[in-house]
Protein backbone atom coordinates (compact mmCIF):
# COMPACT_ATOMS: atom_id res chain seq x y z
CA UNK A 1 0.00 0.00 0.00
CA UNK A 2 1.37 3.71 -0.69
CA UNK A 3 2.40 5.95 2.03
CA UNK A 4 -1.15 7.76 1.37
CA UNK A 5 -3.09 4.70 1.26
CA UNK A 6 -1.67 3.71 4.98
CA UNK A 7 -2.48 6.75 5.95
CA UNK A 8 -6.10 6.20 4.93
CA UNK A 9 -6.36 2.65 6.33
CA UNK A 10 -4.19 2.08 8.86
CA UNK A 11 -5.81 -1.42 9.50
CA UNK A 12 -4.93 -4.91 7.89
CA UNK A 13 -5.13 -4.98 3.98
CA UNK A 14 -7.42 -8.32 3.69
CA UNK A 15 -10.15 -9.65 6.11
CA UNK A 16 -11.92 -13.02 6.71
CA UNK A 17 -15.20 -12.65 6.18
CA UNK A 18 -18.01 -13.56 8.97
CA UNK A 19 -13.97 -14.97 11.23
CA UNK A 20 -13.89 -17.82 9.02
CA UNK A 21 -14.70 -17.40 5.29
CA UNK A 22 -16.13 -20.65 3.89
CA UNK A 23 -13.81 -22.85 6.27
CA UNK A 24 -15.82 -22.26 9.50
CA UNK A 25 -19.09 -21.38 10.41
CA UNK A 26 -19.83 -18.14 9.97
CA UNK A 27 -20.25 -15.55 12.59
CA UNK A 28 -18.72 -18.19 15.53
CA UNK A 29 -15.39 -18.18 17.62
CA UNK A 30 -14.54 -21.08 16.50
CA UNK A 31 -14.54 -19.36 12.66
CA UNK A 32 -12.42 -16.42 14.19
CA UNK A 33 -10.04 -19.07 15.72
CA UNK A 34 -9.54 -20.29 12.30
CA UNK A 35 -8.98 -16.74 10.45
CA UNK A 36 -5.71 -16.13 13.08
CA UNK A 37 -4.62 -19.71 12.92
CA UNK A 38 -4.60 -19.35 9.02
CA UNK A 39 -2.43 -15.84 9.29
CA UNK A 40 -5.03 -13.56 8.87
CA UNK A 41 -4.68 -10.38 10.85
CA UNK A 42 -8.10 -9.17 10.43
CA UNK A 43 -11.80 -10.30 10.44
CA UNK A 44 -15.20 -8.98 9.97
CA UNK A 45 -18.15 -10.24 11.59
CA UNK A 46 -22.03 -9.49 11.72
CA UNK A 47 -23.46 -7.81 15.50
CA UNK A 48 -27.13 -7.84 15.79
CA UNK A 49 -29.22 -7.62 18.96
CA UNK A 50 -31.09 -10.46 20.54
CA UNK A 51 -34.15 -10.01 22.11
CA UNK A 52 -33.22 -9.07 25.57
CA UNK A 53 -30.64 -5.96 24.21
CA UNK A 54 -27.65 -8.12 24.27
CA UNK A 55 -25.14 -8.23 21.33
CA UNK A 56 -24.36 -11.56 19.67
CA UNK A 57 -22.58 -12.44 16.25
CA UNK A 58 -25.14 -13.55 13.71
CA UNK A 59 -26.42 -12.32 10.22
CA UNK A 60 -29.73 -12.59 9.66
CA UNK A 61 -32.69 -11.75 10.94
CA UNK A 62 -33.93 -15.65 11.44
CA UNK A 63 -32.15 -18.29 13.22
CA UNK A 64 -33.05 -21.01 10.53
CA UNK A 65 -30.12 -20.97 8.37
CA UNK A 66 -27.41 -21.13 10.64
CA UNK A 67 -29.01 -22.56 13.47
CA UNK A 68 -31.68 -24.83 12.63
CA UNK A 69 -33.91 -22.77 15.22
CA UNK A 70 -37.21 -21.61 15.09
CA UNK A 71 -37.95 -17.14 15.19
CA UNK A 72 -36.05 -14.00 14.80
CA UNK A 73 -33.00 -13.12 16.79
CA UNK A 74 -34.83 -10.17 17.60
CA UNK A 75 -37.40 -11.38 19.67
CA UNK A 76 -35.58 -14.17 21.44
CA UNK A 77 -33.50 -13.63 24.17
CA UNK A 78 -29.81 -14.39 24.60
CA UNK A 79 -30.11 -17.20 27.22
CA UNK A 80 -32.32 -19.11 24.41
CA UNK A 81 -29.75 -18.08 21.14
CA UNK A 82 -27.25 -19.59 23.78
CA UNK A 83 -28.48 -23.32 23.41
CA UNK A 84 -28.78 -23.50 19.80
CA UNK A 85 -25.97 -25.49 17.81
CA UNK A 86 -23.78 -22.66 15.04
CA UNK A 87 -22.07 -25.14 13.47
CA UNK A 88 -23.71 -28.07 12.79
CA UNK A 89 -25.18 -27.18 9.73
CA UNK A 90 -21.39 -26.34 8.40
CA UNK A 91 -20.03 -29.25 9.17
CA UNK A 92 -19.50 -32.03 12.07
CA UNK A 93 -15.77 -30.51 13.36
CA UNK A 94 -18.10 -27.40 14.05
CA UNK A 95 -20.65 -29.19 15.61
CA UNK A 96 -20.99 -27.62 19.00
CA UNK A 97 -20.12 -24.34 17.79
CA UNK A 98 -22.69 -21.10 19.67
CA UNK A 99 -24.02 -17.80 19.10
CA UNK A 100 -20.76 -16.04 20.59
CA UNK A 101 -22.08 -12.53 22.51
CA UNK A 102 -20.27 -9.64 21.03
CA UNK A 103 -18.35 -9.29 24.08
CA UNK A 104 -16.89 -12.98 23.99
CA UNK A 105 -15.68 -11.86 20.24
CA UNK A 106 -14.13 -8.80 20.98
CA UNK A 107 -12.28 -11.03 24.09
CA UNK A 108 -11.29 -13.37 21.54
CA UNK A 109 -9.63 -10.89 19.08
CA UNK A 110 -7.91 -8.98 21.73
CA UNK A 111 -6.63 -12.27 22.70
CA UNK A 112 -5.43 -13.17 19.32
CA UNK A 113 -4.26 -9.99 18.28
CA UNK A 114 -6.71 -9.91 15.32
CA UNK A 115 -8.20 -6.75 14.12
CA UNK A 116 -11.86 -5.72 13.45
CA UNK A 117 -14.47 -4.51 11.19
CA UNK A 118 -18.03 -4.50 13.14
CA UNK A 119 -20.69 -4.83 11.08
CA UNK A 120 -23.60 -3.21 12.67
CA UNK A 121 -26.54 -5.53 11.48
CA UNK A 122 -30.01 -4.29 12.91
CA UNK A 123 -33.09 -6.10 12.64
CA UNK A 124 -35.54 -4.43 10.83
CA UNK A 125 -36.76 -1.32 12.87
CA UNK A 126 -34.00 -2.13 15.89
CA UNK A 127 -31.57 0.16 13.57
CA UNK A 128 -31.24 3.04 15.86
CA UNK A 129 -31.09 1.22 18.91
CA UNK A 130 -28.58 -1.06 17.10
CA UNK A 131 -26.30 1.07 16.25
CA UNK A 132 -26.39 2.88 19.49
CA UNK A 133 -25.21 -0.37 21.24
CA UNK A 134 -23.11 -1.81 19.75
CA UNK A 135 -20.89 1.33 19.63
CA UNK A 136 -21.08 1.34 23.08
CA UNK A 137 -19.81 -2.11 23.94
CA UNK A 138 -17.21 -1.66 21.44
CA UNK A 139 -15.80 1.43 23.12
CA UNK A 140 -15.78 -0.70 26.18
CA UNK A 141 -14.45 -3.68 25.22
CA UNK A 142 -11.61 -1.72 23.10
CA UNK A 143 -10.79 0.54 25.83
CA UNK A 144 -6.97 0.97 25.33
CA UNK A 145 -6.66 -1.01 22.44
CA UNK A 146 -4.04 0.28 19.87
CA UNK A 147 -6.39 -0.25 17.04
CA UNK A 148 -9.90 0.25 17.78
CA UNK A 149 -12.19 -1.91 15.39
CA UNK A 150 -13.85 0.43 12.65
CA UNK A 151 -17.97 0.03 12.46
CA UNK A 152 -19.49 -0.70 9.25
CA UNK A 153 -23.62 -0.95 8.32
CA UNK A 154 -25.84 -0.60 5.36
CA UNK A 155 -28.01 1.40 8.02
CA UNK A 156 -27.28 5.38 7.83
CA UNK A 157 -29.54 5.56 11.30
CA UNK A 158 -27.62 2.81 12.82
CA UNK A 159 -23.94 5.02 11.84
CA UNK A 160 -25.88 7.85 13.15
CA UNK A 161 -26.62 6.20 16.47
CA UNK A 162 -22.92 4.77 16.82
CA UNK A 163 -21.72 7.83 15.96
CA UNK A 164 -23.61 9.34 18.60
CA UNK A 165 -22.51 7.09 21.12
CA UNK A 166 -18.54 6.87 20.60
CA UNK A 167 -17.74 9.31 18.19
CA UNK A 168 -14.58 8.32 18.25
CA UNK A 169 -14.49 4.90 16.55
CA UNK A 170 -14.50 5.20 12.81
CA UNK A 171 -16.50 4.56 10.43
CA UNK A 172 -17.27 2.59 7.00
CA UNK A 173 -20.64 3.18 5.19
CA UNK A 174 -21.74 -0.53 3.44
CA UNK A 175 -23.10 -0.13 0.23
CA UNK A 176 -24.12 -2.92 -2.63
CA UNK A 177 -24.19 -0.81 -5.65
CA UNK A 178 -22.64 2.93 -4.84
CA UNK A 179 -25.04 5.36 -4.57
CA UNK A 180 -24.71 8.98 -6.56
CA UNK A 181 -25.00 10.86 -3.41
CA UNK A 182 -22.18 8.90 -1.47
CA UNK A 183 -19.96 11.85 -0.95
CA UNK A 184 -22.93 13.23 0.47
CA UNK A 185 -23.89 10.34 2.76
CA UNK A 186 -19.77 9.85 3.84
CA UNK A 187 -19.85 13.35 5.04
CA UNK A 188 -22.68 13.74 6.96
CA UNK A 189 -21.79 10.27 8.64
CA UNK A 190 -18.47 11.20 9.19
CA UNK A 191 -16.97 7.77 7.85
CA UNK A 192 -13.61 6.96 6.74
CA UNK A 193 -14.01 4.47 4.15
CA UNK A 194 -16.68 3.56 1.62
CA UNK A 195 -17.32 -0.75 1.89
CA UNK A 196 -18.68 -2.08 -1.22
CA UNK A 197 -19.41 -4.83 -2.94
CA UNK A 198 -16.54 -5.37 -5.63
CA UNK A 199 -18.39 -5.53 -8.54
CA UNK A 200 -19.63 -1.95 -7.90
CA UNK A 201 -16.42 -0.55 -8.64
CA UNK A 202 -14.22 0.63 -11.34
CA UNK A 203 -11.03 2.50 -11.40
CA UNK A 204 -12.51 5.25 -12.47
CA UNK A 205 -15.00 5.24 -9.05
CA UNK A 206 -12.16 4.12 -7.27
CA UNK A 207 -10.29 7.28 -8.15
CA UNK A 208 -12.59 9.61 -7.13
CA UNK A 209 -13.55 7.75 -3.27
CA UNK A 210 -9.68 7.88 -2.75
CA UNK A 211 -9.28 11.88 -4.45
CA UNK A 212 -12.18 12.88 -1.62
CA UNK A 213 -10.07 11.35 1.08
CA UNK A 214 -11.45 7.61 1.97
CA UNK A 215 -10.46 4.90 2.23
CA UNK A 216 -12.26 1.80 0.34
CA UNK A 217 -12.67 -2.09 1.47
CA UNK A 218 -14.21 -4.46 -1.75
CA UNK A 219 -16.30 -7.17 -0.63
CA UNK A 220 -16.62 -10.47 -1.32
CA UNK A 221 -13.70 -11.02 -3.05
CA UNK A 222 -12.89 -14.76 -3.46
CA UNK A 223 -10.61 -14.99 -6.96
CA UNK A 224 -6.94 -13.80 -7.17
CA UNK A 225 -7.53 -12.11 -9.92
CA UNK A 226 -10.23 -9.71 -8.59
CA UNK A 227 -7.81 -9.33 -5.51
CA UNK A 228 -4.74 -8.40 -8.05
CA UNK A 229 -6.85 -5.87 -9.55
CA UNK A 230 -8.80 -3.94 -6.95
CA UNK A 231 -5.34 -3.82 -5.01
CA UNK A 232 -3.68 -2.67 -8.20
CA UNK A 233 -7.01 0.20 -8.13
CA UNK A 234 -5.54 1.21 -5.06
CA UNK A 235 -8.28 -0.42 -2.63
CA UNK A 236 -7.19 -1.13 0.60
CA UNK A 237 -8.68 -3.43 2.01
CA UNK A 238 -10.12 -6.65 0.82
CA UNK A 239 -12.97 -8.98 2.83
CA UNK A 240 -12.34 -12.49 1.49
CA UNK A 241 -14.52 -16.16 2.07
CA UNK A 242 -11.67 -18.05 0.54
CA UNK A 243 -9.20 -17.75 3.39
CA UNK A 244 -7.23 -20.55 1.39
CA UNK A 245 -6.90 -19.35 -2.10
CA UNK A 246 -7.10 -15.45 -1.80
CA UNK A 247 -5.42 -14.98 1.71
CA UNK A 248 -2.55 -16.71 1.50
CA UNK A 249 -1.40 -14.31 -1.25
CA UNK A 250 -2.24 -11.08 -0.12
CA UNK A 251 -1.86 -11.18 3.81
O1 LIG B 1 -18.97 -6.18 5.61
C1 LIG B 1 -18.88 -6.80 4.36
C2 LIG B 1 -19.96 -7.83 4.16
O2 LIG B 1 -20.01 -8.65 5.29
C3 LIG B 1 -21.31 -7.22 3.92
O3 LIG B 1 -22.29 -8.13 3.57
O4 LIG B 1 -24.21 -9.57 3.95
O5 LIG B 1 -21.94 -10.52 4.15
O6 LIG B 1 -22.80 -8.98 5.89
P1 LIG B 1 -22.82 -9.36 4.45
MG1 LIG C 1 -21.03 -8.66 7.18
Amino acid sequence: MSASGARRWPYPRILAHRGGGKLAPENTLGAIRLGAAMGFHGVEFDVMLAGCGTPVLIHDETLKRTTGGRGEVARTPYGTLAQLDAGAWHSRPFRGERIPRFEDAARLCRELHLWANVEIKPATGHERRTGEAVARAAHTLWRGAAQPPVLSSFSPLALAAARHAAPELPRGLLVGRIPRHWRELMQDLECVALHCNYRALSRRLAAQIHAAGYAILAWTVNDRRSARKLFGWGVNCLVTDALDRVGAEFR
